[in-house]
C-alpha cells in the first residue's frame, strides 16, 4: 500500500523508557521488552511487528489477547488503554534465517543489527517510527565475548552486558553487536573536557586495518566542533566492522555499524578512493550524532533533512581535510552521473518525495546528494553568517525534537529574515531545471538572457520556476578576469541581467562552484571553452569548459559528424601545467564516460547508440594518446612515488595523474607499462589501475592469477577482482566473463558487496550493459530474480540498471521491457523490487 505524508498524525503516546533484555542464539533470540507508555491524545495503541514469533504480550502485567496481532498488516493494536502503563512482550526471531539484513541477523557468526528504517519491528513489538523517541536500557545475555549496545556501558560481566542510552531516539537508531571482536582504541578530549573512550571493533586479525578509520573519526570529531561548534555526549563511541551490510553504514546512537569496506585499509589493499570514502563516511556517521541523531526525522518523507545536511557536512569536512576543488569536482560528477539520471527518468522524485511504498527505495541520489545541493544553494543565498546563524538557531530550537522540512526552513527565515517560499519548491518539485543563456552584446554592455524549463516528472506535470543562484564571473580576450564571481538570483521563468561598462567583449564564467543543480545550454565556441579552461580563476568552472569542450567533441563523433583537433590541443596546455595541479590534469585527462555521452546525445533528442558511443570514445583517446604521448612519458616518470606510501591528497593527486598517463601510454605500449606497474607497485592504488589497463588490453591472464593468489583470502580485495574484470573488458566479452565468474565458488552472491562488485561491475560497462542482443539484460534480470527473496533491499537497489531504458532504440527497450515483465511476474516478488520495477515499467 502507498503511504502519503498527508496522511501523518501524531502518535497518541510518549515513552519514558524502553527496557530491553536479549537472550542471543543463532536461530532463536529472545526478546524482552518493557515500554512504559505515557498518554497524550486519545487513541489505540498500535505497534509494529514483522516476522515475530510472539511468546507473550501484556500491559501493566496482564495479558493481552493475540488475537489482537493483525499479521497481514504487521500490526498489533490495543484499545482502551489508561494514561499510563507498561506494555511488555516476549518475542522469538531467528537471526541466522535473516538474510535480508535488515533487524538481528548474523555477519561471519557475529550478532549485529540495521534498524533504519523499518528493521526494529523485525526485532519486538514497538511503534516503529522516527517520531516516538525514548532512552533505552538494553541488557544482553551472550556468551560472545564482546557486547554492545547504544549509549554507555554500565555493567559488563562474562555472558552478560547492561547498556543505557540517557538519549532519547527513536527506534531506528538502536543497534546491538555481539561477536569475537578486537578494538583498536584512542580517545578523545572534548572541547569542554570531556574524555571519550573511542573503540573500532574487527574481526580478530583486522586490528592492523583500523588505524586509518581511527584517525578519521577523531578528525571527524574535532571538526564537528570547530565548524558547528557540536560536542559528542556520550562517554564511549564505538565503530564496528561488519562483512554482510546493504548499505554503507549506519548512525546508530554511539555505536556506529559499518560495511567493513569503509573501515578496513592498508596500502597494499585499499585505494586513494577507498581512503578518501572511509574519511568521509566515518565523518558522515558521525556528523549524524547530531543532525540525525539529537535533531531526528518526524517521518521518513523528511530523510533528506537528516541525509542532505549530514551529506553537505561530509563534503564540507571532506573538502578541509583534502583538495576543496578537487572535491567539489568530484561531487559535481557524482550528482550528475547518478542524481540527473535519476531525475530523467521514472524513477524521478523531490528531494523530499510526498509519497512512497517501500521507504528503503529512498535512500537515493536525490534525497542524499540533491538534499545536499538544496543546502549548498541555501548557504549561498543566504551568506556564510546566515547559514552560521540559522544552524545555531536550529541546533537550539529543535534539541531532542523530530522535525520537518518546513521547521529546517522556518530556521533559514527567522535567522536571517528571508522569504523562502518559493525556495522551498527545491524540496517537493521533482526534476532537474535547465538553463538557457543567451547573450547580447553592444558598445560595452553584456545581457545575460535566462530562462529556466522544467520537464514533467512522475505525478509532477507543472512546475513553476524556482530561485536558481547563479554564480557568473567575466573572463576578458586575454584570459583576465574583468567581473570577479557574482552571484545572480534568478527568480522568474526568463530573465535579464546587464553589465556596462566592458572594454572588449567577455566570455562568461557561468555556473561557477556549480551554484545550483541544473543543466546549462548556452552558445560556445570551442575556442571560448579553451580560453576557459586556461584561465577561468574558478576550479570547476575551468574543469567544466574542459569537459564540455570535450563532451561536444564525443557526441559530434559519435553521431558519426567529424572530428575536430580542439580538445587534443587544449589538451596540450593542461598538460605543460600537470605539474603544478596534477590532480586537475588528471581529471582533465578523464574524458567523459559512455553513460554521459549518452545522457548528453538523450536529452538532444537522439537515442545513443552504445557501440558508436563506445567506439568514438576509444578513437578520441587514441588520438590524444598519440599526439601527446612526449608528456605522456615524462608526466609517467615525474609522478613516480616519493617516499612511503601516504593516502593524502597531495600522494593521491600524483598517482591520480599518473594512472592517467598510464592509460594513455598504454594505447601505445601494448601493456608493457602496466605490466611492470603491476608487477613492482606497493599499493593497490597502482596495483588496480595497472590491472585495469591490463583488462582493457585483454592482456590480464598472469595478472589476474597474480592477484588471485596474493589476495584469495581478502574478501574486500577480491570483491576489486570480480568488479574490475566486467567493467574493464571490452564490450563484446564482458557479459560471457561475468557469466564465467557467477559460476566461482568463491561468488558468494548472498554477501551485498561481493553481489554488487560483480553485477555492478557489469552494468557500469555501458556498451556491454546494453548490448543489442539483450544479454547484458538477461544477466540482470536472472540475478534479480535470484537474489530478491533472499535480500530484496539490495535486488531494488540494482534494479535502477533500468532506469534509462527509454533513451535508446526500440529493440533495446523492448528488451529490456520483456525482462522487466518477467521480474514483475514473479509470485511473491518483494514490495521493495515489485515497487521499482512498476516504476521503471511506468515509464516505458
Ligand atoms: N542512515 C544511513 C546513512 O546514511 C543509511 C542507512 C540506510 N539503510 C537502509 N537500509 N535504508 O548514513
Ligand atoms: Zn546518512
Amino acid at each position: 500500500a502507498t503511504q502519503y505524508l498527508a496522511d501523518w498524525r501524531p502518535y497518541p503516546f510518549e515513552i519514558d523508557e524502553t527496557r530491553l533484555e536479549f537472550h542471543l542464539h543463532p536461530t532463536a533470540t529472545r526478546v524482552l521488552s518493557q515500554i512504559d507508555f505515557r498518554r497524550t491524545a486519545p487513541g489505540d495503541l498500535v505497534l509494529d511487528g514483522a516476522g515475530l514469533r510472539t511468546l507473550s504480550l501484556s500491559v501493566d502485567g496482564q495479558p493481552i489477547d493475540p488475537a489482537l496481532i493483525h499479521e497481514a498488516d504487521e500490526r498489533l493494536t490495543i484499545p482502551d488503554l489508561p494514561d499510563r502503563f507498561t506494555f511488555s512482550a516476549e518475542v522469538e526471531i531467528d537471526p541466522q534465517a535473516n538474510t535480508a539484513l535488515e533487524g538481528l541477523y548474523l555477519s561471519g557468526g557475529m550478532f549485529c543489527t540495521q534498524c533504519e528504517a523499518q528493521g526494529f519491528r523485525h526485532i519486538t513489538w514497538y511503534p516503529d517510527r522516527p517520531d516516538v523517541m525514548a532512552p533505552f536500557r538494553v541488557t544482553i545475555h551472550s556468551d560472545q565475548p564482546v557486547l554492545l549496545s547504544n549509549g554507555n556501558p554500565v555493567e559488563q560481566a562474562p555472558g552478560r552486558a547492561v547498556w543505557v542510552d540517557p538519549w532519547k531516539k527513536p527506534a531506528y537508531l538502536f543497534a546491538l553487536v555481539a561477536g569475537d571482536l578486537r578494538a583498536v582504541s584512542d580517545h578523545f578530549t572534548t572541547m569542554s573536557g570531556r574524555d571519550v573512550a573511542l573503540n573500532v571493533w574487527v574481526r580478530p586479525g583486522d586490528e592492523g586495518r583500523a588505524g586509518y578509520a581511527m584517525e578519521s573519526l577523531i578528525r571527524s570529531m574535532r571538526w564537528d566542533e570547530t565548524a558547528y561548534g557540536r560536542e559528542y555526549d556520550l562517554d564511549v563511541f564505538n565503530i564496528v566492522a561488519v562483512d554482510d551490510f546493504n548499505m554503507g553504514a549506519m548512525e546508530n546512537k554511539g555505536l556506529n555499524i559499518f560495511n567493513s569496506k569503509l573501515v578496513l585499509a592498508t596500502a597494499e589493499t585499499a585505494t586513494d578512493g577507498d581512503y578518501e570514502r572511509i574519511e568521509g563516511v566515518i565523518g558522515h556517521e558521525y556528523f549524524h550524532n547530531w543532525t540525525g541523531n539529537r535533531i531526528t526525522c518526524r517521518d521518513w518523507f523528511q530523510l533528506c533533512l537528516k541525509e542532505g545536511l549530514t551529506v553537505f557536512r561530509d563534503q564540507q569536512f571532506t573538502s578541509d581535510m583534502r583538495s576543496a576543488a578537487v572535491k567539489r569536482i568530484h561531487d559535481v560528477q557524482t550528482l550528475r552521473a547518478r542524481q540527473f539520471r535519476e531525475d530523467s527518468g521514472p524513477l524521478s522524485h523531490p528531494p523530499r518525495p510526498d509519497h512512497y511504498q517501500e521507504i528503503n527505495n529512498f535512500y537515493t541520489a536525490t534525497v542524499y546528494e540533491k538534499g545536499a545541493e538544496v543546502i549548498g544553494m541555501l548557504k549561498r543565498l543566504v551568506g556564510d553568517d546566515g547559514y552560521a546563524k540559522a544552524l545555531d538557531l536550529y541546533f537550539t530550537r529543535h534539541d531532542g525534537q523530530a522535525c520537518t522540512i518546513e521547521d529546517w526552513i522556518a530556521v533559514f527565515q527567522d535567522a536571517t529574515g528571508r522569504d523562502l517560499t518559493q525556495f522551498k519548491r527545491w524540496y517537493t518539485d521533482a526534476g532537474t531545471p535547465r538553463l538557457t543563456m543567451t547573450e547580447d552584446w553592444q558598445d560595452g554592455t553584456l545581457v545575460l538572457n535566462f530562462r529556466q524549463d522544467i520537464a514533467p516528472t512522475p505525478g509532477q506535470s507543472e512546475k513553476p520556476p524556482r530561485v536558481i543562484p547563479i554564480a557568473i564571473g567575466l573572463i576578458g580576450p586575454n584570459g583576465d578576469e574583468v567581473l570577479p564571481t557574482t552571484v545572480l538570483e534568478m527568480t522568474e521563468a526568463q530573465q535579464s541581467f546587464r553589465f556596462d561598462g566592458l572594454g572588449a567583449r567577455p566570455v562568461v564564467s557561468l555556473l561557477r562552484g556549480f551554484s545550483a543543480p541544473v543543466t546549462v545550454t548556452r552558445e560556445i565556441t570551442a575556442n571560448e571553452q579553451a580560453l576557459l579552461l586556461a584561465h577561468d580563476s574558478d576550479a570547476y568552472a575551468r574543469w567544466q569548459a574542459g569537459h564540455d569542450l570535450a563532451l561536444d567533441e564525443l557526441t559530434r563523433r559519435a553521431t558519426g559528424a567529424a572530428g575536430s583537433r580542439a580538445l587534443v590541443q587544449a589538451l596540450g596546455g593542461v598538460l605543460d601545467d600537470a605539474e603544478r595541479d596534477p590532480a586537475f590534469a588528471a581529471l582533465c585527462l578523464a574524458l567523459p564516460g559512455e553513460e554521459e555521452i549518452a545522457t548528453t546525445l538523450a536529452a538532444r533528442g537522439t537515442p545513443p547508440d552504445p557501440d558508436a558511443i563506445h567506439a568514438a570514445r576509444h578513437a578520441l583517446l587514441s588520438e590524444i594518446a598519440e599526439a601527446h604521448q612526449t608528456a605522456f612519458a615524462r608526466l609517467y616518470e615525474a609522478m613516480a612515488p616519493q617516499g612511503p606510501y601516504r593516502p593524502d591528497a597531495e600522494g593521491a593527486a600524483r598517482r591520480s595523474l599518473r594512472l592517467a598517463c598510464l592509460a594513455n601510454l598504454s594505447r601505445r605500449d601494448g601493456g608493457a607499462r602496466a605490466e611492470a606497474l603491476f608487477a613492482s607497485a606497493g599499493n593497490m592504488t597502482e596495483r588496480q589501475g595497472a590491472l585495469e589497463q591490463l583488462i582493457a588490453l585483454g592482456r590480464d591472464a598472469q595478472a589476474l592469477a597474480d592477484f588471485e593468489a596474493e589476495f584469495r583470502d581478502n574478501r574486500l580485495v577480491m570483491d576489486k577482482w570480480f568488479m574490475v574484470q566486467p567493467l574493464r573488458a571490452a564490450p563484446d566479452q564482458a557479459v560471457a566473463r561475468a557469466r564465467a565468474l557467477a559460476q566461482r565458488p568463491d561468488f558468494d552472491w548472498k554477501n551485498p558487496n561481493r553481489f554488487r562488485s560483480l553485477i555492478s561491475g557489469l552494468t557500469a560497462n555501458h556498451a556491454a550493459f546494453h548490448a543489442a542482443d539483450g544479454s547484458g539484460y538477461d544477466f540482470l534480470a536472472d540475478w534479480l530474480i535470484r537474489l530478491d527473496p533472499v535480500n530484496p533491499q539490495t535486488t531494488a537497489r540494482m534494479c535502477s540498471a533500468f532506469e534509462t531504458i527509454s533513451r535508446y532504440d526500440a529493440t533495446r527497450q523492448a528488451r529490456a521491457k520483456a525482462v522487466l515483465a518477467r521480474i514483475a511476474a514473479l509470485p511473491g516478488l518483494s514490495r521493495n523490487t515489485a515497487e521499482m520495477v512498476t516504476r521503471i515499467l511506468a515509464g516505458l
